[in-house]
């Protein structure tokens, strides 16, 4: 499948996702004829080259030149402006030009930080993703965010570059361990429930075809949840409007993250927020309990958290909300769900209630 984000009024910028079980193979026709003769500096996360390093290598990608290929150890404390400076430097040594462009292989880690770097290297250079994590496959690859952390939080420098080009071969999941696998079913979940009830309901049937890594399957989902992205993205690339319906399940999400100190997964956390955000919508009459009940059994049957360890306290969860760069003025505001494949922006959201849901769900 070959997804076109169009953007910007004059349509100039385009943005184009590949998807396919034979991807890597095709990579060596592709990937030249789109850099229109730029140089590749490619980088990739330490790990997946040991992993699959050899195999691209034997299938042809034009990785000419060794000290092209730059290996990045990536992880989340290692998404920091330090990285960047590193990669930079490593970049001018290695000959990269303004007439360059930057290759990204790995998960979401290395894409932002791959992204932001091909973002403000000599101002700016295109950049193409290859993501190898089910997150990155159907989530950061796909709409233009970079970014890095600062010890403050999460993702508080960053840019908007579109990749030019997105590969994706769900055939990279075959060596992903199943806790990270089941970090991108949870955005795929929340695609569904957001905007598409088809996917919803084979995700709700094909667990079974998911979980066993089947190509077909992941396939189906990757294609289904970039298709629904870029959707939003090319209605709202800037998150002004539409593409906040993206963070469903991240509000509170985001709040567990921060409070638990990043030792609970984000996939894992946005699971549970999902389940806040169904609950507050049942409360409002909004969600009816039934499809809220299809939400937890999906969110259990991956083994994701459908509650709030008792520990954590409601007080620290609000204040966490409120400080979440995406809060808009003082009022808590909450993208929740009315129906599978509908959600809805509330920006009045009563603290009572909140703390209720809070409490109701195994908070403190
Ligand atoms: N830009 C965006 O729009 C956006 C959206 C969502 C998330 N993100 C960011 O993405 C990051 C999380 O991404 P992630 O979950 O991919 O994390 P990650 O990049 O840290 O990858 C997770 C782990 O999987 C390993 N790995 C990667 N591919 C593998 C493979 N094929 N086989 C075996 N192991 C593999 C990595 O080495 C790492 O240890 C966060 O920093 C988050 O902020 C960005
Ligand atoms: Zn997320």
């Amino acid at each position: 499948m070959k997804i076109a984000i169009t953007l910007g009024e004059t349509s100039a910028r385009v943005s184009e996702i590949m998807i396919a079980p034979d991807m890597m193979e095709r990579i060596a026709e592709v990937l030249p004829k789109a850099l229109g003769g730029r140089s590749a500096y490619w980088i990739w996360d330490e790990a997946v080259w040991g992993l699959w390093g050899e195999k691209a290598a034997g299938l042809g990608w034009p990785m000419d030149g060794g000290n092209r290929v730059i290996a990045f150890t990536a992880s989340e404390p290692e998404k920091r402006l330090a990285s960047v400076e590193l990669l930079a430097r490593r970049m001018v040594s290695a000959g990269a030009g303004r007439d360059s462009a930057i290759i990204a292989v790995g998960g979401g880690v290395t894409g932002d930080v791959a992204g932001f770097l091909a973002s403000i290297y000599m101002r700016g250079i295109p950049c193409f993703q290859i993501p190898t994590t089910l997150l990155a496959q159907v989530d950061s690859s796909v709409g233009g965010k970079t970014g890095v952390d600062l010890p403050e939080g999460k993702n508080l420098l960053g840019t908007f570059h579109q990749p030019r080009q997105v590969y994706i071969d769900p055939g990279f999941l075959a060596t992903l361990p199943d806790e990270e696998l089941r970090q991108g079913m949870a955005e795929v979940i929340k695609s569904a429930m957001i905007g598409d009830e088809v996917l919803w309901k084979f995700v709700e049937s094909s667990f079974e075809a998911i979980k066993g890594r089947e190509p077909n399957a992941l396939s189906r989902v990757i294609s289904a949840s970039c298709l629904l992205k870029s959707r939003i993205v090319q209605a709202d690339e800037k998150e002004s409007g539409a593409r906040r319906a993206l963070n469903l399940g991240h509000t509170v999400g985001h709040a567990l993250e921060k409070v638990t100190g990043f030792r609970l997964k984000h996939g894992d956390c946005v699971a549970t927020g999902m389940v806040v955000a169904g609950e507050l919508s049942r409360r409002l009459g909004k969600l009816h309990a039934e499809e809220l009940d299809r939400l937890v059994n999906v969110c259990q049957a991956w083994g994701m958290p459908v509650r709030i360890p008792a520990r954590i306290e409601s007080a620290a969860i609000i204040e966490a909300v409120k400080a979440d760069k995406k809060r808009i003025g003082d009022k808590l505001h909450f993208i929740l769900p009315e129906r599978i494949g509908k959600v809805v922006e509330f920006t009045d959201i009563d603290h009572g209630q909140f703390v209720e849901v809070l409490k109701s769900l195994g908070a403190g």
